[in-house]
C-alpha cells in the first residue's frame, strides 16, 4: 500500500513537471519574472508546439517592458524570435514534423486571408505580430505557434542557430522595411540613421544592390565602428546635432537617394527628411511613439517617396538562403550569450546596451 502511494506521488510529480515549464513573464511596466507556466499544447489542428533551443531579446521587448505597448497584458510570455525543435503538431500540419529543427517567424500568418494573399503577412487577419504580444512568446522552454505551416521554416541540417535566429525578425525587418521599401539601386547613396541591430541588418542587406555609398549615422561610436566592419563607407556621429550638415557636405549639397530611419524618434525622422535628394526615398523602419513634423513645405516639390511598413517576413526564404550560403553573416551581431535560465540577467545586460556594448544577446537552452 505504502509503495503504491509512493509510486502515485512520483507519477504525479513527473506529470506536473511535464505539464509546466519556465518562461519570462511580463507583469506590467518594469516588472518581469522567470517563472513556472503551463507547458503549451496543440489547441488547434494548425498549431505546432516547439521546444526552444535558441532565442534572443529584441528592442521591442524593452519597449513592452517600459509599458509602451499596452496591447501586451499582465501574464504574457515575451519573445518573438526563436529556433527550436518541433515537439508536437496538429492534425492539419504536414510541412513540419516532430523532431524537425525550425525557425520561428516573428510574424504568424494564416496564408489564406486577403492580406496574406497579397504577401502582407504582418496584417494577417488571423495572425500578424502576435507572438510575445497578444499570445505567449518564445522566451520560454516551449511555445505554441499557430498556423505552423506558414509561420515556421524548416532549417537545413547543421544550420548555425545563432545566425538563423537573426532571421526571425531583424534581417527581414531591415531588408523589407528599409532596403526594399527604400528601393536601393546600384550606384545609390544610402544613409541609415540608427546602427542598432535593425539598422545594421539594413546595412548588410542593402549591399545586395551595390549602392555606391552607405553612410551610417548614430550617437554611439562603438556601434558606428561595428557598422564599418559590416560595410558602411562613411560614419557620422550625430552626437553634436550636425548630422544633416555633415551628410549634405559629403554629398556636395545634393543629399542621398535613400534615407532609412531605424531609430523611431522625431529627431531621426527629421534627419532623414532633411537629407533626401530630389527623387529620394525615405524608408521608415522605426516604431514611433510620438508624432513627427512632416516638412511638406519643402518636400512637396522634391518628388520624394516616404514609406512605412510592419515587417512581413515575405523575404525570409530568400534571406535564409543568403545566410546558409554564407553571403550574409548575421552571427557577427552576437555580442553576449546566456543560458535561457539566465534571461533575467540577459535583460539587464541588453537594457544597458550602450554601456555593455550589446547588440544581439543569445539565449540558449541548457
Ligand atoms: N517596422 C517594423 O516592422 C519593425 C520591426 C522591428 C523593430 N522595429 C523598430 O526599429 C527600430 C530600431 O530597432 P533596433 O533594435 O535596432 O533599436 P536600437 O535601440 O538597438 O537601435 C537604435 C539606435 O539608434 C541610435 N540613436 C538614438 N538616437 C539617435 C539620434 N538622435 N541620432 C542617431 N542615432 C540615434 C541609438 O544609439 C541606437 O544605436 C526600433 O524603433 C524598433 O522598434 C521596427
Ligand atoms: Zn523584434
Ligand atoms: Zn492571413
Amino acid at each position: 500500500m505504502k509503495e503504491s502511494v509512493a509510486l502515485l506521488e512520483r507519477v504525479t510529480t513527473e506529470e506536473s513537471a511535464a505539464s509546466t515549464m519556465k518562461a519570462l513573464v511580463y507583469h506590467g511596466p518594469g516588472v518581469r519574472a522567470w517563472e513556472d507556466k503551463p507547458r503549451p499544447t496543440v489547441g488547434s489542428p494548425t498549431d505546432a508546439v516547439v521546444r526552444i533551443t535558441t532565442s534572443t531579446i529584441c528592442g521591442t521587448d524593452l519597449h513592452i517592458l517600459k509599458g509602451d505597448v499596452p496591447t501586451v497584458t499582465d501574464g504574457r510570455i515575451l519573445g518573438h524570435e526563436g529556433v527550436g525543435i518541433v515537439e508536437e503538431v496538429g492534425a492539419a500540419v504536414a510541412s513540419v514534423r516532430k523532431g524537425d529543427k525550425v525557425l520561428i517567424s516573428c510574424i504568424t500568418s494564416c496564408g489564406k486571408c486577403d492580406f496574406c494573399r497579397k504577401g502582407m503577412y504582418s496584417h494577417c487577419r488571423n495572425g500578424g505580430w502576435i507572438l510575445g504580444h497578444t499570445i505567449d512568446g518564445t522566451q520560454a522552454e516551449y511555445v505554441r505557434v499557430p498556423h505552423a505551416e506558414t509561420s515556421l521554416y524548416p532549417l537545413p541540417t547543421g544550420a548555425d542557430e545563432e545566425a538563423m535566429v537573426m532571421l526571425s525578425d531583424i534581417l527581414p525587418t531591415g531588408f523589407e522595411c528599409g532596403v526594399l521599401n527604400g528601393q536601393v539601386k546600384p550606384g545609390d547613396s544610402v544613409a541609415i540613421v540608427g546602427a542598432g541591430p535593425i539598422g545594421l541588418a539594413a546595412l548588410m542587406t542593402a549591399q545586395f544592390y551595390s549602392p555606391a555609398e552607405i553612410v551610417m549615422i548614430d550617437l554611439d561610436d562603438n556601434r558606428l565602428e561595428v557598422a564599418r566592419t559590416f560595410g558602411a563607407t562613411k560614419l557620422i556621429s550625430s552626437a553634436d546635432g550636425k548630422a544633416v550638415e555633415k551628410v549634405l557636405d559629403l554629398t556636395g549639397g545634393a543629399g542621398v537617394d535613400v534615407a532609412i530611419e531605424a531609430v523611431g524618434i522625431p529627431a531621426t525622422f527629421d534627419i532623414c527628411q532633411s537629407i533626401l535628394a530630389p527623387g529620394g526615398h525615405l524608408a521608415n523602419v522605426g516604431v514611433h511613439g510620438k508624432p513627427v513634423q512632416l516638412r511638406l513645405e519643402k518636400l512637396w516639390a522634391h518628388n520624394v517617396t516616404i514609406t512605412t511598413r510592419l515587417v512581413d517576413t515575405a523575404a525570409t526564404p530568400m534571406l535564409l538562403k543568403m545566410v546558409t550560403s554564407g553571403r550574409l553573416e548575421p552571427k557577427k551581431l552576437v555580442t553576449h550569450r546566456f543560458k535561457l535560465g539566465e534571461v533575467m540577467k540577459a535583460y539587464d545586460t541588453f537594457g544597458k546596451a550602450a554601456k555593455e556594448r550589446a547588440l544581439k544577446v543569445i539565449l540558449q537552452s541548457t
